[in-house]
């Protein structure tokens, strides 16, 4: 089930990769980088990974990261007394969809996800 779930995504997902030159999401905007598919999902591409922190950390320095966004109100997206800096990005930063403010289930900061 969910092996066909992704077959059948990622050959929309090719299509619109291929056809759009309008970078909408976040992978879009990271395939018009440079950053190919495969960068983030492995090479297999009838088994695709999903990309955990580990990943991004391999082109994202966190620390730099925590400090470029520490003056953000009402805090810092990248650092809390829950997970310090070791959060999933992808539970902010989804890749093809709308992205998320994970911290709004339970507080109402209002962060506008990239
Ligand atoms: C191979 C290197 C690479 C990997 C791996 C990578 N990124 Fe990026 N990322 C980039 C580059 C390059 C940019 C564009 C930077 C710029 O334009 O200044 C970028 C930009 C971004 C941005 C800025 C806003 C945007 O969407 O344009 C976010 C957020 C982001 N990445 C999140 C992630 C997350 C989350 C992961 C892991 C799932 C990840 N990145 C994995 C290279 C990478
Ligand atoms: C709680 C949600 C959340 C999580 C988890 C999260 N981010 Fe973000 N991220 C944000 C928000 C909100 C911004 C926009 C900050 C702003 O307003 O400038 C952002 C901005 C960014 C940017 C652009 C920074 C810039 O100004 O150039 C990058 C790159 C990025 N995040 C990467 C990551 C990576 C890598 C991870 C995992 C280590 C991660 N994020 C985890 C919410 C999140
Ligand atoms: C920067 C990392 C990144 C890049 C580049 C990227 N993806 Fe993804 N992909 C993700 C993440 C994270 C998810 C999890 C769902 C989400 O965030 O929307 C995902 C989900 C998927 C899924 C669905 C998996 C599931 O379990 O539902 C498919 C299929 C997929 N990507 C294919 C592609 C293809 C094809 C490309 C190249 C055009 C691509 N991805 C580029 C990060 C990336
Ligand atoms: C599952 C619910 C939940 C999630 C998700 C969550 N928090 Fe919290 N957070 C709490 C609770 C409960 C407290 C303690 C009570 C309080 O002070 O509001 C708290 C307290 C805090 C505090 C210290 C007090 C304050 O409100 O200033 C910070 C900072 C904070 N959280 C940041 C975050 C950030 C950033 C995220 C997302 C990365 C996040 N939280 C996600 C439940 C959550």
């Amino acid at each position: 089930m969910r092996f066909a779930k992704l077959v059948a995504l990622s050959t929309i997902l090719l299509c619109a990769a291929t056809t759009s030159g309008y970078a909408a999401t976040g992978a879009e905007r990271h395939v018009a980088k440079g950053v190919k598919c495969e960068i983030c999902h492995g090479p297999d591409k009838a088994n695709p990974q999903l990309p955990t922190i580990d990943n991004c950390k391999t082109c994202h320095d966190i620390k730099a990261l925590v400090e470029k966004t520490k003056n953000i109100k009402p805090t810092n997206p990248h650092v809390s007394p829950h997970y310090q800096d070791q959060l999933d990005c992808v539970n902010c930063h989804y890749m093809h969809e709308e992205p998320v403010n994970f911290c709004d289930q339970c507080h109402t900061f209002g962060f506008k996800v990239p």
